[in-house]
């Protein structure tokens, strides 16, 4: 493979199907998804660029989970197609959530759009292109088996020092509010061989951290190779088995099925790192109900609890979700309660969003909306507050942090994430990029630490 001005070619002529571009919206698991297309459409011919202007074909890894989320990606098209990046002659592919959850409805609203995939049918991208190219007609496929896509992508690429790694696909818990279940349909876990193969390769190619990835991978119920199921926790032992994983995270975790099997891998394995993202939603129990949640918020702080007593060091963070239909003032002070009684590391809070088919999208929501962004704004402040208070914490501290690249904001500094996720900027020599360095934390910037690199 060679790089020519920002494009990478395929070093064989006969290969030269054309080029794409890649545009990633959404979750963790689309950056999976978005990675395993690039590999696949390199072995199909196809030579990636970083821009769209020009690109034969432009796909789109779309994320439906909120409204604003949706109207990103098509606002993104008009805008390409107004600056003339792409024009008629340009293959759009939209694939994602989006993709599952409007299929045929998309080439209906905008024609212009060739392709449409879901998240479960991108390993049939090139076939698509390719039935596009010979007939002119828009290809909608957004339906397939179980977990068709794992075999039939090729081998993932050599990437950075951290990779993800998809351990299940979709969900089953139909939250009210949530488009998720729809857009990636059931859960299905991936064989545990089928994971433990790929975290190999990984380690093999120099990767140090793994990332286990699921919209609710605490129900991860894998076949093992002996036929029986195996669980997160084992999974968690397994990798950690592997020589060459030095760090191992996994997200998304629900808090109902935060079992105690896995609070004690957290507390057996220090591979596992120092932070657990679990979303609690909101801390009213009325409204945790009618999110259909299946926790409380006093069985949430019990998690906490004994999460922070397992490894107390532990960063937690979280979503929140303000203006839920019918929650009152009443609901959104037990939300802060929560908030100042875990005193989060980091969190992500947003707007209720309606979506369509959701059980939540016919609930009376009769809220005004100047109403919610003010409680939005009251939550952001109080969340900001306990953030930056767990990064003033980290001042004076040693933290180990696996070297990403180099820093954006300075190109003589290094970029790396400590255990915790806290990212920390570092004075360093490029050739450490793709290690692990202990580093001391000299100064807390708002969302950085700055760090001075131990020699030793
Ligand atoms: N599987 C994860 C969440 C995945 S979606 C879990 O259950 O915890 C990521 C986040 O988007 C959610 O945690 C929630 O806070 C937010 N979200 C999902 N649907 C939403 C909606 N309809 N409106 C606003 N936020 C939403
Ligand atoms: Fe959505 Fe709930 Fe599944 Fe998370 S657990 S993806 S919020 S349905
Ligand atoms: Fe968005 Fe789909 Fe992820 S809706 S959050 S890209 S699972």
């Amino acid at each position: 493979m060679t790089t020519i001005t920002g494009i990478k070619l395929n070093s064989n002529p006969k290969l030269q199907m054309g080029t794409f571009y890649v545009a990633v919206w959404g979750c963790q698991m689309n950056v999976y998804d978005a990675d395993r297309i690039r590999d696949l459409m390199v072995a199909s011919g196809y030579a990636e660029q970083y821009v769209p202007d020009g690109a034969d074909v432009v796909i789109l890894i779309t994320c439906a989970v909120r409204a604003k989320a949706e109207d990103k990606v098509f606002n993104q098209i008009a805008a390409w197609r107004h600056k003339g990046c792409i024009d008629k002659d340009t293959i759009i592919a939209l694939g994602g959530c989006i993709g599952s959850e409007l299929a045929q409805e998309i080439v209906a609203m905008d024609p212009g759009i060739s392709i449409v995939f879901g998240p479960r049918t991108s390993h049939r991208l090139p076939a698509m292109v390719a039935s596009f190219r010979a007939s002119g007609e828009n290809v909608v496929d957004v339906k397939a088996d179980a977990l068709e896509k794992f075999d039939a992508l090729p081998e993932q690429g050599q990437r950075g020092p951290s990779a993800f790694v998809t351990i299940m696909e979709g969900c089953s818990n139909h939250c009210s509010y949530c488009i998720v279940p729809h857009t990636r349909g059931d859960e299905d876990s991936r064989p545990e061989q089928d994971i433990l193969d790929e975290v190999v390769l990984h380690v093999a190619n120099g990767v140090k951290e793994i990332h286990l990835l699921g919209q609710n991978v605490n129900s991860y119920r894998g076949l093992a190779s002996d036929g029986s199921i195996t669980r997160l926790s084992t999974l968690l032992y397994d990798i950690a088995a592997i020589p060459g994983v030095e760090r191992l995270r996994f997200t998304t975790s629900n808090p109902m099925e935060f079992t105690d099997d896995i609070i004690e891998a957290i507390h057996d394995l220090p591979i596992i790192a120092d932070a657990i993202h679990i979303p609690v939603q909101s801390g009213s129990d009325r409204i945790l109900s009618l999110m259909r949640r299946n926790y409380t918020a006093d069985s949430y702080r019990t998690l906490v609890a004994k999460l922070r007593q397992a490894r107390p060091n532990i960063y937690i963070s979280t979503d929140i979700i303000v203006g839920f239909p019918g929650e009152t003032d009443e609901d959104f002070a037990e939300t802060m309660r929560l908030v100042n009684d875990i005193k989060f590391d980091a969190s992500f809070s947003f707007i209720y969003s309606k979506r369509p088919g959701t059980p939540a999208a016919i609930m009376e929501d009769n809220i005004p909306a100047e109403h919610k962004k003010a409680h939005l704004y009251e939550l952001q402040r109080q969340l900001e507050e306990y953030a930056t208070q767990y990064s003033q914490e980290m001042l004076g501290s040693q933290q180990r942090v696996l070297v990403e690249g180099i820093s954006r904001k300075n190109e003589h500094e290094l970029k790396g994430r400590a255990s915790n996720n806290r990212i920390v900027v570092f004075e360093g020599d490029p050739s450490l990029i793709g290690s692990m360095v202990d580093v001391d934390i000299i100064q807390v910037m708002s969302h950085t630490l700055k760090g001075k690199l131990i020699t030793k």
